[in-house]
């Protein structure tokens, strides 16, 4: 029995496997429709979500499963002083596998241990959100046809931005790839990631705060939300928070095959204006996440595709 915790725990062929699994459901959504008829997927969210939720539960269903769950922790008996643990042998007792988002970094490697069934970290913390990252990665396989020889761009919260640690980690294995980490001094990608992946790899990466002079240079340009709920002051956030603002202006001078990520939610870091550029992927990437994520389901399941 597997759960995914860390996007590192899958392989590189691995990770092939799921995409190429996600093309074959999109091509034949027929032949899946029932493959996880009698299954139950327990989504446990004790923190806000739309896309991460909703797109494991569109996932269940189109895979002829059903899902229970909750979306925030106060409505769940954590509120009374339950621990996560209690919580998850509890839930194994009603379902087959549990997708878990949580405030607390490593709650759901923890959770995991004890659960008994698959159990996927979709978000902890500032840490790791692997999920996010299949979504991320399918994206770009399906723009630039493949990982290798790309110069990506990191915008925005490097620092409490799990989406970013999780895709350096994931990408970190391929040949030729540079990353551009663009943020404020204050919100710079933390230690642990540099030296543990970046330095430790040999990946050839630069820190700057400007956006426009890098520009030119990037095939990837991954943008991020400055994560408020991390922060201590709501000073901090307020000063930081538009820090870097994508418009249409600033992508003069990038190349006409960039393409152009954001996790999601966006709140002020790219301009509605953007949406219209055929190098805006965002709201690709939503939909290539539910695939993934049907992928994801399927495997940890053991099931036969
Ligand atoms: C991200 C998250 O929750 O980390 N959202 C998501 O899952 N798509 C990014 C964010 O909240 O900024």
């Amino acid at each position: 029995m597997r759960s995914l915790i860390d996007i590192q725990e899958l392989t590189t062929s691995e990770i092939e496997e799921l995409i190429a699994v996600s093309e074959d459901i999109i091509a034949h959504p027929e032949k899946f429709s029932q493959k996880c008829a009698g299954k139950k997927l327990a989504t446990l969210f004790f923190e806000p979500s739309t896309r991460t939720r909703l797109s494991f539960e569109a996932a269940m269903y189109e895979l002829g499963g059903n899902v229970i769950g909750f979306s925030e922790g106060a409505s769940s008996s954590s509120a009374k002083g339950e621990s996560v643990v209690d919580t998850v042998k509890t839930v194994s007792c009603y379902a087959d596998i549990i997708a878990m988002r949580h405030h607390k970094e490593g709650a759901p490697l923890v959770a995991s241990l004890k659960a008994g069934i698959p159990l996927i970290n979709a978000g902890d913390g500032g840490h790791n959100h692997p999920t996010q990252t299949l979504a991320d990665l399918f994206t770009i396989k399906k723009e630039k046809g493949g990982f290798e020889n790309l110069v990506i761009g990191l915008c925005g919260d490097l620092k409490f931005g799990r989406t970013v640690h999780s895709l350096i980690s994931a990408l970190s294995r391929y040949e030729n790839i540079k990353f551009v980490l663009i943020s404020p001094e204050e919100l710079a990608i933390p230690d642990y990631i540099k030296e543990e992946i970046l330095k430790k790899k040999n990946i050839e990466y630069t820190e700057v705060s400007e956006m426009q002079d890098v520009m030119p240079e990037l095939d990837i340009l991954y943008m991020t939300r400055v994560q408020k709920e991390r922060f201590f002051n709501e000073a901090d956030y307020i000063r930081l928070r538009d820090s870097y603002i994508l418009n249409n202006e600033k992508l003069l001078n990038a190349k006409k095959d960039l393409s152009i990520l954001h996790p999601l939610p966006r709140v002020n870091e790219i301009a509605v204006e953007v949406d219209a550029d055929p190098r805006a992927c965002y709201f690709k990437q939503v939909l290539n996440g539910k695939y993934i994520r049907m992928a994801l389901i399927l495997k940890l399941l053991e099931v036969e595709v």
